[in-house]
């Protein structure tokens, strides 16, 4: 098979990639080791910025998320038993979009399908040759059948744990890493969110965070110990921990319901530089990873793919500065997305190694930033997020 471009992964990446570069015309397969049931059940986190809901209806999906999504003007911050409004819109004319990833990703699956677009699924031995070269070609072996796609391009959207990363020879990537010292434990959980809006808290026995999903769904986490088992937190367990780390009106607001969903994830800052190999170019997970304080995943993937779709068009038009841009313009803005998530991880969470003295930094950081209009402006200018050019 021949294609123009060649995309690994079905993740919010490949799949919005793959919306992008139908609205431009151009040629492309993705190509995805899972079935589309295992991809819908991984459960990750739900705050859009702006940049991202603008590319979603760039792409045609925008409809049932502005339906159904929760446009959230501020969140909180809880500390001290007190708890203190960060108003998005007031400080930044912005606003974000609550509005689950796993309700992205099957909003682009079903545009896909309706458009006719190829994704072979459960594709296995998924492997990329020649992108040093004119020539790039991908293999992979499906239903008991070898298959061999030639490509113009090779996209990798196959998330940290893939294949276009690792066939990169060491000596072309430097990485960059941050591996923190606890866990998330979330629960998803069909009730009525405690709060209208978000609440990020900071408490000595660890962070906690109320999330939603709808006005019906839930999505809460605390800090865990990463030795933590899922199976030792009881959903009582779980809901007597979120309650003693929440202020009090919060915490007798708080409505308990049995678990959907019970994960506990560990929290990882990464990037590999470049973005680029010759005709091979890595977008969202699969070149970056930041603690999801703050919920830059989804976002940093969507910015990537935003800014990619537009230099593979330009280059069906005649110009490659999109393309030789892409590496640079995409990292600069990663890595300012990788810094807040850095600090606002680092502000919020207990680090025992730390001591007291850690506490004690948090704890004046916390009070300056809720005192200070400048220092809380720069807080919401990252969290709507910075412009596709930051
Ligand atoms: N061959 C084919 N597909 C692969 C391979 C492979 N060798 N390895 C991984 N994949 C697929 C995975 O099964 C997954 O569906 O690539 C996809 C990558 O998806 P994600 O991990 O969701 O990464 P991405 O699309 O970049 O989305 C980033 O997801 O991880 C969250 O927090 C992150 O919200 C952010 C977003
Ligand atoms: C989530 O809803 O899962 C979520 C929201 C905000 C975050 C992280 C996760 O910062």
């Amino acid at each position: 098979m021949r294609t123009q471009v060649a995309i690994i992964g079905a993740g919010p990446s490949g799949l919005l990639l793959g919306a992008l570069l139908h609205k431009a015309g151009i040629a492309h397969v993705i190509v995805e080791r899972q079935s589309p049931e295992y991809v819908l059940g991984r459960i990750r986190a739900g705050v859009l910025e702006q940049v991202a809901v603008d590319l979603l209806d760039e792409a045609g999906v925008g409809e049932r998320m502005h339906r159904e999504g929760l446009p959230h003007d501020g969140f909180s911050l809880a500390f001290d038993g007190g708890h203190h409004r960060v108003d998005l819109h007031a400080l930044t004319g912005k606003r974000v979009m609550v509005y689950g990833q796993t309700e992205v990703t099957r909003d682009l699956m079903d545009a896909r399908a309706a458009a006719g677009l190829t994704t072979v699924y459960s594709a296995e031995n998924v492997a990329i040759q020649g992108f040093d070269g004119n020539r790039p070609t991908l293999s992979y072996r499906h239903a008991g059948a070898d298959h061999e796609i030639q490509a113009d391009f090779i996209v990798g959207c196959d998330g940290f744990h893939g294949v276009a990363r690792a066939s990169v020879p060491t000596s072309a990537i430097e990485t960059f890493e941050k591996v923190y010292p606890f866990g998330w434990l979330g629960v998803l959980a069909d009730v009525p969110p405690v709060h209208e809006e978000l609440i990020y808290a900071n408490h000595p026995r660890g962070f906690a965070l109320c999330s939603m999903r709808s006005k019906t769904r839930v999505r809460y986490y605390v800090q865990c110990s990463l030795d933590d088992h899922v199976e030792d937190w009881t959903d009582a367990r779980f809901f007597g921990e979120l309650r003693r780390r929440l202020p009090e009106g919060d915490a007798a607001r708080l409505i308990e319901g049995p678990s959907i969903e019970k994960s506990i994830a560990p929290l990882r800052s990464f990037v590999a530089e470049p973005m680029r190999f010759g005709r091979l170019f890595l977008a969202g997970d699969a070149a970056h990873i930041v603690p999801p304080t703050g919920a830059k995943g989804l976002n940093l993937a969507a910015s990537d793919v935003g800014i990619l779709s537009r230099a593979l068009a330009e280059h069906y038009r005649g110009s490659d500065l999109g393309l030789d841009t892409y590496s640079q313009r995409a990292l600069s803005r990663i890595w300012k997305a990788e810094r807040f998530s850095w600090w606002f991880t680092s502000l919020m969470h207990r680090f025992p190694e730390t001591g007291e003295f850690g506490r004690k930094m948090q704890h004046a950081e916390l009070d300056y930033l809720v005192s200070s209009e400048a220092a809380m402006k720069a807080m919401a200018e990252n969290y709507v997020g910075l412009p596709l050019d930051a």
